[in-house]
């Protein structure tokens, strides 16, 4: 995996440092509310495990499993629900939990179908913001690492389902997709 990867864009103390940041700023917001923290699969469930361990109260977790990407390096724009939530969100104070924000579209049409679920509030936590290929009105509230123009994997992040546990981000070599 090492050799196909052009460069390191985040180290794993990167990493821990705004996983403590994000966790130590929910922490403070979410106190006395017993949050919900949703996963989306597969992309956030490394950060989703570091990231509640950062939080000293009590939060739930639950899972969705939403593509979008159907393995390539583009967004096809085209979101199915592959898994929904197990429990209901009623009143919830919910937080969408992102490896990353890349386009947009997964989260917008999760806020779009959340918003007739009656959730209390809605906020986004993603690690990575990649602001570049934007073409939805969706930002999130919290954000870790913010990343330049690069199709980027590792800490969660595959390409075709590798490179996932790799403990830093990095770019991946383009012949590796070209
Ligand atoms: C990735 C990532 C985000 C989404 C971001 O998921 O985990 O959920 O794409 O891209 P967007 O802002 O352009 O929608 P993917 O669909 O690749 O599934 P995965 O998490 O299982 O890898």
């Amino acid at each position: 995996m090492e050799s196909d990867i052009q460069k390191i864009l985040f180290t794993p103390q990167d990493i821990a440092a705004a996983n403590q940041r994000l966790g130590q700023q929910l922490a403070q917001d979410y106190q006395g509310k017993n949050p919900l923290f949703v996963c989306l699969l597969k992309g956030a469930i490394l950060f989703l495990t570091d990231l509640v361990r950062q939080i000293p109260d009590s939060v739930e977790i639950d899972f969705m499993d939403v593509s979008s990407y159907h393995g390539g390096t583009t967004s096809s724009g085209d979101v199915k629900i592959i898994k929904d939530l197990d429990v209901s969100v009623v009143g919830r104070d919910i937080v969408f939990v992102e490896d990353i924000i890349d386009t947009g579209n997964t989260l917008r049409a999760l806020m779009d179908l959340f918003a007739t679920r009656q959730a209390n509030s809605i906020k986004i936590v993603s690690l990575v913001d990649k602001p570049a290929h934007r073409n939805q009105s969706v930002q999130a509230d919290y954000v870790g690492l913010s990343c330049p123009d690069e199709f980027i994997v590792g800490y969660g992040m595959d390409y075709q389902e590798r490179y996932r546990n790799l403990p830093y981000i990095g770019v991946l070599k383009p012949e590796v997709y070209l």
